[in-house]
């Protein structure tokens, strides 16, 4: 039987985890797809530190040997900045593999661009672990926009900065020792201030837009704050008045205009965000038809973040078959173009 191949580029916390996960559910991957999922390639930088990689995969720091290779079939991209992230995913595209992302620095300013080539390509693009580690809040989106009209998007986005406020509270922790925590715990980006500033939450917000409001709105014009500015006795009074701080992200419609900030806030215990702790994200989507909708769970990390790429996979394969399949393009029926469709808008 042959088997799904894939690339892993970036082998730190996410890469990983997509590696142990494939190798732990490989029986329940297989009864899914009705194959084999194999790991073929693992791209890093620094080809001197030992992996702990299966000897047949090949490692190596040199993308051009893994775009080369035969029979790809899908590229996840777990490695850190626009570039060569970028370039990476634009060649794997363009030699028909499927290819899923877990960067969302990248993907907010050329997510759009990556859609449009893979939906040229007749590809799938996945990019569910950019937003908020392991809950599903990509695809719960993507559902609702069969007939809801999205109004407004908001909570925590950044798993780093919640855990911070959360250890700073609750132990009396220093900034700088919850922080190294965080990033002990494979939370952190590697340059934390994408987390602790609010940039990392802000991507987070521009993908959300996209998908949500079908654009975003100026960059310049979104108010973004982290939490650098939070000391410890600011939290001890907050909390003697019954409040909490919150790094909230918001995105919403008014009068047609996106509008959207990212900022530290303090919330009354009667908030929906006040008991949401450590590394917990939490995401409310206001709609006209359903309501509001809240989903919540682990935003970071290395198993939570790899099922969001795994259920990538396994909804690229199933909904697009395995790329240079004839089984795939022999078999596509006007339903699955349809699917095709609304997973590349
Ligand atoms: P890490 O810093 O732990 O790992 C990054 C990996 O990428 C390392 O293996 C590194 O190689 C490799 N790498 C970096 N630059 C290059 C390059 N130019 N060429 C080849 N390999 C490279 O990051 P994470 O795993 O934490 O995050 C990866 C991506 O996933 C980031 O974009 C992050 O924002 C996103 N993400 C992270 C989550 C988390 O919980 N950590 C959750 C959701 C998304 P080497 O090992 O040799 O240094
Ligand atoms: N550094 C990110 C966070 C990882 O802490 O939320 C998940 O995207």
């Amino acid at each position: 039987m042959s088997s799904i191949k894939i690339a892993i580029l970036g082998f730190g916390t996410v890469g990983q985890g997509v590696y142990k996960t494939i190798e732990t559910h490989q029986k329940e991957l297989e009864s899914v797809l009705g194959k084999k999922v194999e790991v073929a390639a693992v791209l890093i930088k620094n080809k001197e530190k030992d992996r702990g990689i299966h000897p047949g995969v090949l490692v190596t720091d040199k993308f051009e040997e893994i775009i080369d290779l035969n029979q790809l079939d899908v590229v996840v991209e777990a490695i850190v900045g626009n570039e060569p992230a970028y370039t990476y995913l634009q060649r794997a595209i363009q030699r028909g593999c499927h290819v899923i992302t877990a960067n969302k620095e990248m993907f907010a300013s050329y997510g759009t661009d990556l859609k449009e080539l893979a939906a040229q390509h007749d590809v799938s693009i996945g990019f569910e672990a950019t937003v908020a580690g392991g809950v599903p809040v990509i695809q719960t989106i993507q559902q609702l926009l069969n007939i809801n009209r999205i109004k407004k998007i908001e909570g925590i986005l950044n798993g780093t900065s919640n855990y911070i406020l959360s250890e700073m509270r609750a132990k009396g922790e220093s900034f700088s020792a919850a922080l190294t925590a965080a990033q002990e715990k494979g939370y952190a980006e590697a340059d934390p201030t994408n987390d602790v500033e609010g940039f990392d939450a802000f991507y987070k917000l521009m993908i959300l837009s996209e998908i949500a409001f079908g654009g975003k709105p100026d960059w310049e014009r979104v108010p973004r704050e982290g939490i650098t500015a939070i000391t410890r006795e600011q939290i001890e009074k907050a909390e003697k008045l019954g409040l909490r701080f919150k790094l909230i992200a918001s995105i919403q419609l008014i009068n047609g205009e996106i509008v959207g900030s990212v900022r530290p806030t303090l919330v009354s215990k009667s908030h929906p965000l006040y008991h949401i702790e450590g590394v917990e994200n939490s995401v409310s989507i206001e709609a006209d038809i359903v309501g509001r909708i809240t989903l919540q769970g682990p935003g970071a990390g290395m198993l939570p973040t790899a099922s969001a790429v795994i259920e990538d996979l396994i909804h690229a394969v199933l909904k697009t078959g395995v790329p240079g399949n004839s089984f795939r393009m022999q078999q596509q029926t006007p339903e699955d173009s349809q699917v095709k469709e609304k997973q590349n808008w």
